[in-house]
């Protein structure tokens, strides 16, 4: 199949064109890197024609929720738009477990308008929400990091290795449309500041974690709300697996 990748330069989208290119099929990368902007549309077309089905693991760094709703909607409209025109069969973004627990994360009001325009839109899809990945606890902590402390919630999480979501994102995409989300997570339930700090240590960091709900994530992410559902996929690869190989 000849299947097109937005964010193929990304950490979960190069993962997904290795699985896919390993399995025979021919990838279509589109990012800035590879020439194409799915955000102003700039050599989307050329970049669909001919594509059975699009892998979307695009994401922006951003910060401020108004951006980041124009960036996953704006893309997500492009990316339909010109599916439609080049009769695309498949549509699967790569969405995030429990983000419509009304929580204030500016990042999840992006993965919901995304959401919303896929299963409204013209191309036929499959939503793969995943967990948090195994290195999100570090990446949590570093954007908090000042003078060697960092301040940390306690999250209750279910991580999954990036390998794994990449895995799933290149069957699901081969298959036939769900028209369904689907939750996957990895095999074991784990909390946030403890990942944090197993991580550091593998990474030799020397860094002081504060637990705290008044940092970046806030009560309105405590409990289970980031646990997957009852029909949620189960991927193989625990922490501890990731963190013995090298936890990058
Ligand atoms: N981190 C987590 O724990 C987690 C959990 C569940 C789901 N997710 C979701 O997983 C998805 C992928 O995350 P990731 O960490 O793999 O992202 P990432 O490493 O930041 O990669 C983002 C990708 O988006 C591309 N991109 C950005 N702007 C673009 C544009 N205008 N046109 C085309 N491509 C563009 C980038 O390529 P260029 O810069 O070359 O354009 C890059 O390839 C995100 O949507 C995120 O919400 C994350």
């Amino acid at each position: 199949m000849r299947i097109a990748v937005a964010g193929a330069t990304g950490r979960i989208g190069q993962l997904t064109v290795d699985v896919l290119e390993g399995a025979g099929h021919e990838v279509v990368p589109v990012s800035r890197k590879a020439g194409i902007d799915a955000y102003t549309g700039s050599g989307l077309d050329a970049a669909l024609r001919g594509a059975d089905a699009v892998i979307d693991s695009t994401s922006t760094a951003s910060r401020d929720e108004p951006e980041i709703v124009d960036f996953f909607g704006t893309i997500t409209r492009n990316l339909l738009a010109a599916g439609e025109r080049a009769g695309v069969r498949h549509h699967v973004p790569l969405s995030i477990v429990g983000i419509d627990h009304n929580q204030r994360a500016a990042h999840y009001a992006g993965k919901r308008e995304q959401e919303r325009l896929v299963k409204a839109g013209p191309v036929p899809w499959t939503i793969v929400r995943a967990t948090q990945f195994h290195d999100f606890a570090a990446m949590s902590a570093q954007w908090a990091l000042r003078d060697g402390t960092a301040t940390i919630a306690p999250l209750l999480v279910q991580p999954i290795a990036p390998a794994d979501v990449a895995a799933v994102l290149a069957e699901i995409a081969v298959a036939a449309p769900l028209r369904a989300t689907l939750d996957i997570a990895g095999p074991r339930t784990e909390d946030l500041v403890d990942m944090a700090r197993r991580t550091f240590a593998a990474r030799g960091q020397n860094v002081t974690l504060v637990p705290t709900w008044r940092g970046i994530f806030g009560l309105d992410m405590a409990g289970e709300v980031l646990l997957p559902g009852p029909g949620a996929r189960l991927t193989p690869t625990t922490f501890d697996d990731w963190l013995a190989a090298g936890a990058r």
